[in-house]
């Protein structure tokens, strides 16, 4: 049996979560392969906004087993409050959370790393949200990690210390100003350690293998998008993991022949959250029109995001690197109301038309070209049906498709699960 994947096409916060959530259905297993809490994934359901940090999006689901994989970080003192906030929910989190042992763990001094190496950067800062994935994804590369496996061995606690006091050295060399008591967040991390010990740890390379031979089908569940990916997102703005398809094998351990549908997700506009080039960025009435009727706060960090057009040069980019099979076009309705919609179709950079993503670019060096089309006045938020959506929104969808070649199976047209059209 195949593994589907479920990837963010842009700079993250395309809406994973409610699309994992309505897909968990079909599903037996959902599994995220990499990131940590830096991704925050939103569900609604039942009048109710859940945020997902580390946790996968099918945890709400009484039948499916959810995992989180070897290429993810885990700050135990997040993963604590996850499972406190969802303690009302009666979900049998030893059954039905299983976490790799091989998936890397962020220590305090991950998180205070993080803060003074952008401290240390100044105004070329990443706007990183500061929860220490870059130092941990450091320590994995650079061969000195603490695993999820470590905790089960003797002698873990002294590994911590070793680690920790290096880090203490390292945040000093930095010579900036931050104040921290590590103290309190031992104390806190410790007592946190011990809460994540009585889930069940598993080789989820194995656990994946056996359940792909018994038939189980399994999504792998992207956090952050493809352009803040590690190789191919708009570096060094980027998050420290290969968010596009080819992390999901690595932070799986799923062979790349046994991958199946992947479904990539993109919002009818761009937003993007932290430092770095967006072309097709607005700074004017129709800017704040999307960040106030989209509601465009970060998840995880409260932060207002940057809006703007649809860039289909990154869009056509993202779904060539994920070998993308199906599209979901989510917030169609925060279009609604707009007289004419644009889309970013080139860029003009230094002069001449372009239709890729230069190396080295910059919001100054390129200018996008648009195509103009029509919008629509109707609130999309009460259909349910295709044939329901107005005529210049089909218009929109079959340019989409027509350009990126690639059919758009959802349209959602509201936060919760049920505002979700199936085309
Ligand atoms: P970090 O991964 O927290 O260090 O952040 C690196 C960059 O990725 C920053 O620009 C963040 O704003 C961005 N980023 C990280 N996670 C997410 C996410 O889940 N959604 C959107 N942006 C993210």
């Amino acid at each position: 049996m195949a593994v589907d994947l479920l990837l963010g096409l842009q700079w993250g916060d395309e809406g994973k979560g409610k699309i994992v959530d309505v897909l968990t259905k079909n599903y037996d297993i959902i599994a995220r392969f990499q990131g940590g809490p830096n991704a925050g994934h939103t569900l609604e359901f039942d009048g109710i906004k859940h945020v997902l940090h580390t946790i996968p999006s099918g945890i709400f689901h009484k039948n499916a087993v959810n995992i989180v994989g070897n290429g993810v970080v885990i700050d135990p003192v997040i993963f604590k409050k996850e499972l406190d906030a969802l303690g009302k929910f009666n979900i049998d989190f030893h059954s039905k959370l299983l976490i790799s042992r091989k998936a890397h763990l962020i220590l305090p001094t991950h998180r205070l790393l993080d803060a003074a190496s952008e401290a240390a950067k100044g105004k070329a800062k990443i706007g990183s949200t500061l929860k220490g994935i870059g130092p941990t994804y450091m320590d994995k590369t650079g061969r000195n990690g603490m695993r999820i496996g470590d905790l089960e061995l003797d002698g873990w606690k002294e590994k911590y210390r070793a680690l920790a006091d290096k880090h203490e050295a390292m945040i000093a060399f930095y010579n900036v100003d931050i104040e921290y008591d590590l103290k309190e967040l031992e104390t806190e991390f410790l007592n946190a350690v011990e809460t994540l010990r009585k889930l069940q740890f598993i080789d989820s390379e194995d656990y994946l293998f056996q359940a792909q031979s018994k038939g189980k089908k399994i999504l792998a569940e992207g956090a952050q998008g493809s352009l803040l990916d590690i190789d191919f997102g708009t570096y060094p703005y980027v998050t420290s993991s290969n968010t596009t398809a080819a992390g999901a094998c690595t932070g799986l351990g799923v062979a790349p022949n046994k991958i199946g549908d992947v479904k990539g997700i993109f919002k009818a506009y761009t937003t993007r959250v932290g430092s770095g080039p967006f072309p097709t960025e607005l700074f004017d009435q129709d800017g704040e029109t999307m960040g106030r009727v989209g509601n465009e706060f970060g998840a995880t960090t409260g932060r207002p995001r940057r809006c703007g057009w649809l860039d289909l040069v990154a869009l056509k980019y993202a779904v060539r690197i994920n070998g993308v099979t199906e599209l979901m076009m989510m917030k169609a309705d925060v279009l609604s109301g707009f007289k004419k919609i644009k889309v970013c179709t080139a860029y003009n950079y230094k002069g001449k038309e372009i239709q890729h993503l230069p190396y080295n670019i910059e919001t100054e060096n390129v200018t996008p070209i648009y195509s103009e089309m029509e919008g629509w006045e109707k609130d999309l938020t009460q259909m349910e049906k295709a044939d329901q959506l107005p005529k210049t929104l089909h218009a929109y969808i079959e340019f989409l498709e027509q350009e990126l070649q690639v059919p758009i199976k959802i349209v959602s047209v509201g936060p919760d699960r049920t505002q979700t059209i199936h085309r």
